[in-house]
């Protein structure tokens, strides 16, 4: 079994790349037909969302536009609570339809946040799409339209997610192992 050791923790793969890219293409099959004949907006959340947006939007085939925000609650290996806006929105969304594109969602309260930030800018709909659901983590309550995996609550890395900065760059999505 392949592990990999970032800082003091040592992590074995969880879900495989080809699972990964199965459900993702599944999820985009579900955009496509749901927003036949619209032309959604996709807003992705950094930085975690970075690899399943570039893998997402190239699955769907309506004329989309994508934009970024950037927002943090994570320090280390546990939610804070507090959401951060890094990086603000840009993009005018009044009339849009716009799927927020999110890596996981665990406490839910980065979410809850956007999604009332969005509310305050007259879209036509939003609808939330994430890669990974801690369903057992969850505080909140949250309308998930698209979700490509629920997960236990252990602390993932890879296809984006990271701990403290690193193991972004993996295929595979890792669980911590003690
Ligand atoms: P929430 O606000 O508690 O739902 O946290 C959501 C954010 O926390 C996500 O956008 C991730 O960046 C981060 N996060 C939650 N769980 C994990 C994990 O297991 N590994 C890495 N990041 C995580
Ligand atoms: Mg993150």
């Amino acid at each position: 079994m392949e592990t990999l050791q970032i800082k003091d923790k040592k992590f074995a793969v969880s879900i495989p790349e080809a699972e990964i890219l199965e459900q993702v293409r599944r999820v985009a099959g579900e955009i496509n037909r749901d927003f036949a004949g619209r032309e959604p907006v996709f807003l992705a959340v950094l930085n975690g969302s970075f690899v399943f947006a570039a893998d997402l939007l190239r699955e769907v085939k309506l004329p989309s536009q994508i934009s970024f925000i950037k927002l943090a609650s994570y320090e280390g290996t546990a939610s804070s609570g507090a959401v951060k806006e890094l990086v603000g929105l840009n993009t005018d969304i009044a009339g849009r339809d716009v799927i927020i594109v999110e890596d996981i969602i665990d406490s839910g309260l980065t979410m809850e946040y956007l999604t009332g930030l969005l509310a305050q800018r007259h879209p036509h709909s939003v609808s939330v799409c994430t890669l990974l659901l801690k369903p057992g983590n969850l505080k909140v309550n949250l309308d998930i339209r698209y979700k490509c995996f629920s997960i236990p609550n252990d602390f993932i890395v890879g296809y984006g997610l990271d701990y403290d900065g690193y193991g972004r760059n993996t295929r595979d999505i890792y669980t911590v192992v003690d």
